[in-house]
């Protein structure tokens, strides 16, 4: 059975047709766009990310949450710097995010940083930066981090990222939370950790860090998880550990399609009487949930390929551009970005010019005909789009483009040729 695609356009984002069925972002017609910068491109609303931001604070402002974008989900500097102007914090995993952070100006007291294979030179300048809190995933990292406070004279904060090993029933790829995966510590050794912490001359562990996966539809998983880190923070402090920090990680599900997942005051009502009476600073890590559905890779058909068994639209995207499909066979919405009344319906794969079979948005997708030279958006590609992509096949990487209301600014360019072979040599 072919699928039709869902996604409608609804609150979620700010896509929608106009009078002359031409799709726009805001305001903005994609055409408009695309002829100015070419293609393939991604289009990001501003008023969809800000918007998602708000439904968060919003829903939480009873515990005044810190919000730490995850900015992995979509690091380009606008949209950071977009989000860090309305307050938000940046959850990063690398030196290369956090220089990111710096290039923004997010202050360094509403940074946390997360990830299991952080070096000394990424500690290092974390501590310079004066961040929050570090996430920290292993004994050994904890001991390191230690050594290196120590010797810059400098004490830090730091979490433990607890693995609670509860299923978030979401792809293998994103399920963190679990006891097999590489992410955390559990919930024995953790005890010992905090309980032996007076050792740490320069690591104050007053944190507590947990983040199950990704993509996560339903509350139940989140309650699971909560409820069993807050009762070891209870044996903890009954022991006289003190937290002062409780990050809850991102993993909040979109809509791609179908799918029903929570919204944020949803969540917030299954959340919120957890932590009635708790004193601490609840951090959140949200990455797609706010820049998801506030971003589509915009391509052109190229050719029209029918063989003996299907019919193939070609774009000029590919892979290389947004590796969803491929990765976690993953479901994006494909809307023509001119919809013509006329336009009879098939069944297309729509695939891109790489060479590999994995090569493809959409298989077995009903979709209105589309003509070489016309240009279709895949929808919900704001957040693992760009991130994600790569130069493979020596294909530059799309251009970033940000509307805001009626204007839009290229805001990062299309790679060149010159871009390709930067820092080699023959
Ligand atoms: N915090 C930590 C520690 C994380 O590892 C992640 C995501 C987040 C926060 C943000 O999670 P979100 O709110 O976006 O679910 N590339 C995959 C998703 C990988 C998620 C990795 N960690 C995809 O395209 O679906």
């Amino acid at each position: 059975m072919p699928r039709t695609d869902f996604l409608k356009e609804t609150r979620i984002h700010d896509f929608s047709y106009n009078k002359k069925n031409e799709l726009c972002c805001e305001k903005v017609p994609l055409r408009k766009i695309l002829e100015k910068t070419g293609s393939p491109a991604y289009i990001y609303s501003s008023k969809t990310i800000l918007e998602h931001l708000g439904k968060l604070q919003r829903a939480f402002r009873s515990v005044r949450p810190l919000i730490c974008y995850s900015v992995k989900a979509n690091a380009n500097l606008a949209i950071l710097k977009t989000l860090v102007r309305k307050g938000a914090g940046l959850d990063i995993v690398s030196g290369g995010e956090l220089f990111r952070a710096g290039k923004v100006k997010c202050p360094g007291r509403k940074i946390v940083y997360a990830g299991v294979g952080k070096k000394d030179g990424e500690i290092r300048a974390a501590i310079r930066a004066r961040i929050l809190l570090f996430n920290v995933e292993s004994v050994p990292e904890l001991e390191r981090i230690n050594e290196i406070a120590k010797k810059m004279r400098r004490r830090v904060d730091v979490s433990l990222r607890i693995n609670p090993n509860v299923d978030p029933h979401t792809h293998d790829y994103i399920t963190t939370g679990k006891a097999e995966t590489k992410f955390g510590i559990d919930f024995d050794r953790a005890r010992e950790v905090y309980l032996a912490s007076q050792k740490l001359t320069h690591a104050r562990l007053s944190g507590v860090h947990v983040h199950i996966g990704s993509q996560i539809e339903t509350g139940e998983p989140f309650v699971e998880a909560f409820r069993k880190i807050l009762s070891f923070i209870d044996e903890l402090e009954a022991a006289g550990v003190r937290i002062r920090f409780l990050n809850l990680g991102g993993g909040l599900g979109v809509i791609y399609s179908d799918e029903n997942p929570q919204t944020a005051d949803e969540f917030a009502r299954k959340i919120l009487p957890l932590f009635k009476k708790r004193k601490f600073q609840i951090i959140f890590e949200p990455g797609r949930f706010i820049v998801a559905n506030a971003g589509v890779l915009a391509a052109k058909v190229l050719y029209l390929k029918e063989t003996g068994v299907k019919k193939f639209l070609i774009t000029d995207a590919g892979m290389n551009d947004l590796i969803r499909p491929a990765f976690y066979n993953a479901y994006h919405a494909i809307w023509p970005v001119m919809k013509r009344k006329d336009a009879k319906r098939w069944v297309f794969d729509v695939v891109g010019p790489i060479c590999e079979s994995g090569d493809f948005f959409a298989k077995g997708r009903e979709l209105p005909e589309m003509r070489p030279g016309e240009f279709l958006a895949i929808m919900t590609a704001g957040a693992y789009g760009f991130t994600m992509s790569s130069n493979y096949n020596s294909r530059g990487r799309a251009c970033e483009v940000l509307v805001k209301g009626g204007s839009f600014r290229v805001v990062r360019k299309r790679e060149s040729y010159q871009d390709l072979v930067r820092g080699e040599r023959i």
